[in-house]
């Protein structure tokens, strides 16, 4: 397997910006590969021998791809495969050393096949004219490529439809360069309390698997179970996994009292100036917040550019020294300010903690998610590239 070049890249994962000495950086992000490890123990526990696909995508829920897949493979705790979302997520991944297989998910373009093969990628096919050109670019370079089949069981995203499995795998097989080595779909709403639509989409994988057993077709490994059925849905665990959000540390589910997962990304900004301000006056963009007593603004260096959302203008909280500080005012590209005239004395150059804790105090993703109005993925998977990732082990 070659390493790809730089110039074959359309765009890099970045795990790490070098942008000045660590203790000026205006912000960074501290990910603690322990507490990633811990988590993994956790996914083990629920789900015993079963293979893992660990998924990677988007550079790690923005933990780093990299990074987390090297300290993962190293592990040798049964990933035996990682999933991105992308043919040039997977190339900076082999252009970063991963020799494990890579799934590839949303599958690839005809102009990405050669270099797919070539660094032994692993598309994800939904459609029977990319398995054939798939094929066709195998056989003039020779080699054989396994892929992975996607259903469409009711996620209504990518997948073929139930009906055709059978003449897809017939195709498949007919093919001399296709290895078939999977078979998988993707849940809708495993995360709610009520798994109906959930069990209506095992019970027909699990149909199209008995009708190709029938046939005498066995396809080696099926996977469905993302974080939420591998936490409350034993039944879909099947023979491979794909977690995701909780190797991060959050559980999709609203409730879950049975395991401890541990966030494992900090984020701090430092207070890049500080001001005591009198009673009325106003803060930021549209002057939506004035103090309403002689106040003390701190402007720390993150802003909506870092992937702290506009939507916590006025409404979110950071931790300064140890106590809960409110936002002042509207979030902006690069910077935020926080009312932090009831933390303790606070200097130019300190960090606050915008996802993390402080002593008893936390403020970690899926909070900051509540307050912003979505989910913790999407916080996650926010922060930016000029948030410096470090990495820690206990
Ligand atoms: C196809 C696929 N599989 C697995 C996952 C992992 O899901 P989760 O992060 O909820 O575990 C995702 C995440 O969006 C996905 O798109």
């Amino acid at each position: 397997m070659q390493k790809p070049t730089a110039s074959s890249f359309v765009f890099l994962s970045a795990p790490v910006i070098l942008m000045s000495s660590p203790k000026k950086t205006p912000s960074f992000a501290e990910i603690n590969l322990s507490a990633l490890k811990a988590n993994l123990r956790q996914v083990r526990a629920q789900i015993g021998d079963c293979p893992i696909v660990a998924v990677v995508k988007a550079n790690a829920y923005g933990h780093g791809a990299e990074a987390v897949s090297r300290f993962l493979s190293a592990q040798k705790m049964g990933i035996r495969m990682f999933g991105v979302a992308f043919f040039e997520e997977g190339l900076a991944l082999r252009s970063a050393g991963i020799q494990d297989p890579i799934l590839v998910l949303t599958g690839c373009a005809p102009d990405q096949m050669p270099d797919m093969i070539e660094h032994q990628l692993t598309p994800v096919v939904f459609d029977l004219e990319t398995l054939q050109a798939i094929n066709a670019v195998a056989t003039k370079k020779g080699s054989a490529v396994k892929i992975h089949l996607k259903v469409d069981t009711g996620m209504g995203r990518l997948g073929i439809a139930p009906e055709k499995v059978r003449a897809f795998v017939q195709s498949a097989r007919a093919c001399p360069m296709i290895r078939l080595e999977g078979i998988l779909t993707h849940f809708a709403e495993a995360d709610l309390d009520d798994l109906s639509f959930a069990q209506k989409q095992l019970t027909t994988i699990k149909n199209i698997l008995a009708d190709l057993k029938n046939e005498g077709i066995a396809v080696p490994f099926c996977h469905l179970a993302n974080s939420a059925a591998i936490l409350h849905f034993k039944p879909a665990h099947l023979n491979w996994v794909r977690p995701g959000l909780m190797l991060y540390g959050y559980s999709p589910l609203k409730e879950n009292n049975e395991l401890k997962l541990n966030p494992i990304m900090q984020v701090k900004a430092r207070i890049i100036a500080l001001k005591k301000v009198s009673k009325g006056t106003a803060i930021s963009y549209g002057r939506t917040f004035v103090t309403q007593r002689e106040s003390r603004i701190a402007t720390v260096a993150i802003g909506y550019a870092d992937g702290y959302p506009l939507s916590l203008s006025n409404c979110g909280m950071m931790i300064a020294r140890g106590v809960r500080v409110p936002v002042a005012g509207r979030v902006c590209m690069d910077m935020t300010m926080l009312d932090v005239t009831d933390a303790p004395p606070l200097a130019v150059g300190d960090f606050v903690t915008v996802i993390g804790a402080e002593g008893k105090i936390s403020m970690w993703a899926d909070h900051v998610a509540r307050l912003a109005k979505t989910h913790p993925y999407e916080i996650l998977c926010g922060i930016g590239p000029r948030v410096q990732r470090r990495y820690i082990q206990a």
